[in-house]
């Protein structure tokens, strides 16, 4: 769409000899350009970092809390199977809407039940960190683990300050999975100044705190998202914060709620970039958490030049919500992202390089080496995949450079190695659909990490009103 040449592109149906269903267990998924701008509505699937913590708080606390809005992905299922090996009660159901919605039954005081064999993570670090907190402070011993990609993703972040709690760690020395948790029923509260600005660092000593006789205080370099701060009160327990610091008082005792989750401000990141590189696109992306700590990405498609704007119109889980709006940019121009916001992004990173591959200028996003250690090392990813379009793409020191060409062509027969990640996966799958090419994305299957309706929403805005 983005080039005029629609009548020289070539459709995946052309260069694959097999035409059949475009997505098969190991076949490169084959996105082929839209025929017509993004138009019109659509709402998010729940958000991903909120639906862990709903589904790993209600299963900590007492009673049956009820829960809805829940995302339904390979991330959130390995979570609530984690809680049901490890006693929690789960009645979750989907929903007309692909969400799941239903109660937990907690173990509360009573503590979670030991598994019967390891507790598999899959691809969710979300999952194996915060289980690594819930799991420190009581007398239990549990192996954790996951696929290959989690298993080379760094626990010693979490695991070296838990172990200043009073767990263990078993084998002793080991920076990755697996790894066998021994908690302690005595934990010991701890002031902590972490040296990464990490949600997933500070949940799992917040929830190790809450059980530990004191104050435990976390220090972030920057205030990463704050979805638990928000989340924790309403299962009962006080949570102080200021930016860049949090403090829990234990013990404390967790109670059921009820959580509604809202939708997913990263997956909106998609058509949201999506509508700024198609031609004639405005949409509006609706039921979106518009937590700050989140949206950061909408702030840098402003300041590239994009027509982009919020609107809160809810509160969900202890969250703003609201509608996302974007249109169609004819003159994107690159900025600067400066390290200080990289935490309100992090995960929007890839999509954004697409959007400044387009820009006028050099972007550059300043200290991202974080993307080094998530699902895959999504800096090499980004600059292997913009170098496929004729990107130059280059890192110097933690600041990640891209070399925008508001004239960029796609080339034909682009196949893209999304390496298992769903976020890289998504950010190729859309220079198929803006780039006037069609392009094959390797391991596709991946986005039901997060995203699994991802195609179908896109497909749905286009042509719309
Ligand atoms: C998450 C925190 C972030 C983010 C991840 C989800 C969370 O990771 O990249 O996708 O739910 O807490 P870090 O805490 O490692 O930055």
């Amino acid at each position: 769409m983005r080039s005029e040449g629609a009548s020289d592109e070539r459709r995946c149906s052309e260069y694959l000899s097999d035409t059949g269903a475009a997505m098969s267990a190991h076949k490169p998924m084959c996105i082929d350009p839209l025929e017509a701008p993004l138009r019109g509505i659509v709402r998010m699937p729940g958000d991903k970092s909120i639906s862990h913590r709903a589904v790993l708080f209600a299963a900590m606390a007492q009673g049956t809390s009820r829960l809805s809005g829940v995302l339904d992905s390979d991330d959130v299922r390995a979570s609530v199977h984690a809680v049901e090996r490890l006693g929690a009660r789960v009645s979750l159901e989907k929903m007309a809407d692909g969400s799941l919605a239903g109660d937990i039954a907690g173990w509360g005081a009573a503590g979670p039940r030991v598994p019967d064999g390891p507790i598999d993570c899959g691809n969710s670090g979300t999952t194996a960190r915060l289980l690594m907190g819930m799991l420190s402070s009581w007398d239990i011993e549990v192996e954790l683990t996951g696929d290959a990609s989690l298993r080379r993703r760094p626990m010693r972040r979490v695991t070296a300050p838990l172990e200043k709690m009073g767990a263990r760690f078993f084998p002793e020395g080991d920076a990755t999975l697996p790894l066998t948790v021994r908690g302690t029923s005595a934990p010991h509260a701890v002031d902590y100044d972490s040296p990464v600005a990490s949600a997933q660092v500070k949940t799992a000593l917040l929830l190790a705190g809450i059980r530990a006789a004191g104050t435990t205080r976390i220090t972030e370099p920057a205030p990463s998202r704050n979805h638990t701060e928000l989340m924790l009160p309403r299962f009962g327990v006080a949570v102080a914060s200021e930016p860049g610091t949090v403090r829990v008082k234990g013990p404390a005792t967790m109670r059921a709620c009820a959580i509604r989750v809202p939708g997913d401000p990263s997956s909106a990141a998609f058509p949201a970039c999506a509508a700024a590189l198609v031609p004639g696109s405005a949409v509006r992306i609706e039921g979106v958490s518009l937590n700050p700590s989140r949206i950061g990405f909408v702030r840098v498609l402003e300041r590239m030049g994009v027509d982009a704007a919020t609107r809160i119109d809810s509160h969900a889980g202890g969250e703003p919500a609201g509608a996302i709006s974007v249109r169609y940019c004819d003159d994107l121009h690159a900025c600067d992202v400066p390290a200080e916001s990289i935490a309100s992004l992090i995960d929007e990173v890839p999509v954004l390089c697409l959007v400044a591959a387009y820009a006028r200028g050099t972007t550059v996003f300043h200290g991202v080496s974080e993307l080094r250690v998530k699902e895959t090392d999504r800096i090499a990813g980004i600059i292997d995949g913009l170098s496929a379009i004729g990107v130059h793409a280059w890192m110097e020191g933690d600041d990640l450079h891209i070399e925008g060409n508001p004239g960029l062509s796609v080339p034909d027969g682009v196949e893209f190695a999304s390496k298992g990640d769903h976020r890289l996966a998504m950010t190729w799958a859309l220079v198929g659909f803006t780039g006037g090419a069609s392009v094959r994305v390797a391991d596709f299957e991946s986005v039901s990490v997060s995203y699994p309706g991802f195609l179908a929403d896109i497909r749905s805005l286009e042509g719309g009103r």
